[in-house]
Formats: C-alpha cells, structure tokens, sequence
C-alpha cells in the first residue's frame, strides 16, 4: 500500500511545532501531500507532548476517536515525546498505531516511511543513542516572516521533575557554519524574525573547530543581513552568563527579551529539583539584565505544589515573583512523569493545594504585569505587524519585548501590512497586552 496524503497535529513546545514543520518539509520532499483533517488523510501522524499528564492524555484521546477506521486504508503514527517515553507500549495502548518514533530518530524518517509504505505493520524510531541533529533543507515553515531554527538538540541537564532528558536524548549543537547557512538562507527567503530553539538553547557549543559559545553565535545571527529580530528560548540560568546580555545591549536586532525559567524561589526546593542554582545565583542573573542599557523584559516558568514544597517555599516563590516582577510567566501544577528522580519522591502535594498555590501565583502575578504593562502607557514601540483582528478593527503586532500591541491605524491597508515594521505609541494597558495607535 502507499500512502501518498498526510495529516499532522502537533502539541507541546516550540521544539516540537518547529520538529513538525521538519517532518512535513521531509514527507512533501517524498511526494506526500498534506491535508487538513485526518478524515482526508491516509497518513495520521500526532507529534506529541509528555511534559505534563494532561498532555500526554491528550494524544490517546485523539487515537481513541480513530480506533474504528484502522486497517481501512488509513495508518496512524505517533511522534515525539511520549512516543519515546511510552515506546512499543503505544502498540498495546492504540493497536492501530504502526510507527512510534522519537524526535531523535527524525533523520531516519525516509527510511520508516519506506518501511510503512511497504506495508511494515509495525515501525519504530526509539533511539536515543545518537550524535545526530535533525537538519534538513526541506523545513515548510508555517509563518512567512517569523522562522524557528534549531540550534541544539536534547538536554544533559537532569531536572527531578523533567521526562525532556529521557525524551529528546543528549545535548546535540549544530555546527556554526550551519547555523549562519540557514539563517542567510531566511533572510535570502523574506525571513526578518528569526527564533534559536533549544530546551538549554544557552549551552549551545559550536561543535566545529571554531568552537563559537552561545553569546557568540547569538551576535554572529544577528549581523546576517535582512534579519531584523532575533530571539532564541529557553535559557537555563545555570548556563546563562553574562555575555549573552552584552550580546544584547551591543546590538538592538537581539530582542529586548529573556525567557528564563526559575521553577522555584527557595533554594531548599532548587536543590531538591536539581536545579543548579540557588535563588541568590539566579537573582545575580536578573542583576545583569535589570542593569542592561536596554529595557530587557524577563519571563519565567513556575512549578508550584514540588515533592516537599513548604508553605515557606511557596512563600519564598511568590516573594521572588515581587523582587524580579516578570512581564509574564507560565505557571504549572507539578505533574508526576515516569523515569523522573521526583517519582519516587515522598511528601507528594495534594491536587487541591496546588490548585491553591496556582491560583496565588497568578493573581500575585496578574497585578505585576498590570503595573509593568501600564509603564510602557505612552511609548513609542516598534512591533511587527503579525495579523488583524477585524471584529475589533485593530491590527496585532509584537513588540521586542515580546508583548502583544494591538494598535489602530486611520489610514485604510490591507493584509500587506503583515511582516511589515511601524512605530506604535501605547494608549492603554491590560495584564496580557497592550492597545496603542500606529505613528505613520
Ligand atoms: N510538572 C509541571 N511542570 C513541569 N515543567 C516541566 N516538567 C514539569 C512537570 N513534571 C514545566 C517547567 C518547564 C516548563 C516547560 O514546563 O516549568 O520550564
Ligand atoms: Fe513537551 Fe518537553 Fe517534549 Fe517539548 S520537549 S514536546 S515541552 S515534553
């Protein structure tokens, strides 16, 4: 049998959108064409998220809805995280499914999709044991100004609560030269936003003799000519030197913006997620960037109700989200992951505790952003134009700081405005964005 049309959903991270946009790049380059239900499709594929239980639920609901139409000409795959996680135990779970593969196995794509298509029941890219980064010239970028670009791969880390080190493998960094090819090729393609993923994007270590670190590579992105906006997620602070916001204060084309996760305000709980950092550590880092020449806005990640988290833990996260006042942060419930150190770890936090400890963060934090947001009431901000919202007559742009502007125009446009470039001056102020007017 061949199967010639495709469907793909993908959950999760930026990494897996950006494995996704790589995958279809690579069925398309073999003469496959991509539809967009899975009704229309021969080929079902679900690139997958385990980070938490909830996302992982997900993918077998989704199988569940298909049971019926299996061995009726339509074959299921199942790619990324938990297909690595759960592996062949996918096949007992959703019998229907005939390739289970890891983002890691994604170089060996051609020749599993060989093997489905000669009518190989059961296919599998499980390995983990590899040096290989999935680079590959048939990428089919989704927005036509703003490209994701992988830069490293994997994680050597080993967070307590984290299944990404069991799911995407080792630290892999592509060569520089690479790096610098693909992003002139963006440039060269219309591209002018360019955003660097890795899960530590900030260990990146140019495995080839020039041996560029991070801070380097990020300055090298940002002089490629045609490029106007780098961003690159997400940091690790224990790897996050001072460099990389040199880097930023040097040239305005890397955005005023850094994502960095903190997980926790008290050191007692760092030290049991293994964070490798203390809280007066991670505060040094956010010393830099507050001291930077450029208004640089700071994001986080919060894990609340952590094995063991104390009310003076949590006390000591929500003290920090007073002391730093982050532009905006993703907060999340610990979740429980297979393989993870914090598995087996006692003093598990009741659900409805977390819930509680969720629901302080984010009011504590609503109220920051509501302050911070309306700081900026009166500046004049370029963003890039990325969409148009008719039923309020605004169009959407994006500033350097990564929030959201929505902004009026009193000339008539039209949608050629998107990707394009214009100074905004903010009028007014929300907790999640802002709305101003365009200057020309
Ligand atoms: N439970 C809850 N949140 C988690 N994250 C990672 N693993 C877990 C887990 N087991 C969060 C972290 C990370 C973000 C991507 O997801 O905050 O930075
Ligand atoms: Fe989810 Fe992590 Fe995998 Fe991204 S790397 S898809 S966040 S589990």
């Amino acid at each position: 049998m061949t199967t010639r049309t495709f469907y793909i959903e993908s959950f999760g991270c930026q990494m897996n959108a950006h494995d996704s946009e790589k995958v279809i790049g690579t069925l398309i380059s073999k003469g496959y064409t991509q539809v967009d239900t899975p009704e229309k499709a021969e080929l079902v594929l679900y690139n997958t998220c385990s980070i938490r239980d909830k996302a992982e639920q997900k993918v077998f609901h989704r199988l569940q809805q298909f049971k019926r139409d299996a061995g009726k000409g339509k074959v299921f795959g199942v790619l990324g995280c938990v297909a690595q996680q759960e592996g062949e135990k996918i096949f007992d779970r959703a019998p229907h499914v005939s390739l289970v593969a890891g983002s890691a196995s994604y170089s060996k794509l051609p020749q599993m999709l060989v093997q489905l298509e000669s009518g190989n029941r059961r296919v599998t890219g499980l390995s983990l044991d590899t040096d290989e980064t999935f680079d590959t010239p048939f990428t089919r970028r989704d927005n036509p100004h703003r490209a994701y670009m992988t830069i490293i791969e994997g994680c050597d880390k080993s967070c307590a609560y984290c299944v990404v080190p069991f799911t995407r493998g080792p630290e892999r960094s592509r060569t520089s030269a690479s790096v610098i090819a693909e992003a002139s090729q963006l440039a060269a393609n219309g591209y002018t936003e360019i955003q660097l993923l890795g899960q530590n994007v900030n260990s990146y270590r140019d495995p080839s003799p020039v041996g560029w670190d991070f801070a380097t590579l990020l300055a090298r992105v940002a002089e490629v000519p045609g490029i106007r906006r780098v961003r690159f997620t997400t940091s690790h602070p224990r790897d996050f030197v001072k460099g990389i916001v040199d880097a930023i204060d040097a040239n305005s084309v890397l955005c005023d913006h850094v994502h960095l996760p903190v997980q926790s305000g008290s050191t007692r709980l760092l030290r049991l997620m293994d964070r490798l950092y203390t809280r007066d550590e991670y505060l040094r880092r956010i010393e830099w960037l507050k001291n930077a020449r450029r208004d640089i806005s700071i994001t986080t990640d919060i894990i609340v109700g952590f094995p063991g988290e104390t009310e003076q833990d949590f006390g000591e996260t929500v003290s920090l989200l007073d002391q730093v006042e982050y532009d905006s942060i993703f907060g999340f419930k610990y979740s429980r992951r297979p393989n993870t150190a914090a598995l087996a770890m006692g003093d598990q936090i009741p659900e409805e505790e977390k819930t509680r400890r969720l629901m302080i963060v984010q009011e504590k934090q609503r109220a920051i952003q509501i302050r911070r947001n309306s700081e900026t009431i009166g500046s004049v901000q370029e963003v890039l134009v990325e969409g148009r919202n008719q039923a309020l007559g605004q169009w959407i742009g994006r500033t350097s700081q990564n929030r959201t502007l929505n902004f009026v125009r009193s000339v008539a446009d039209s949608e050629a405005l998107i990707g394009t470039y214009l100074p905004v001056r903010v009028t007014r102020a929300g907790p999640n964005s802002l709305v101003g007017e365009s200057m020309v």
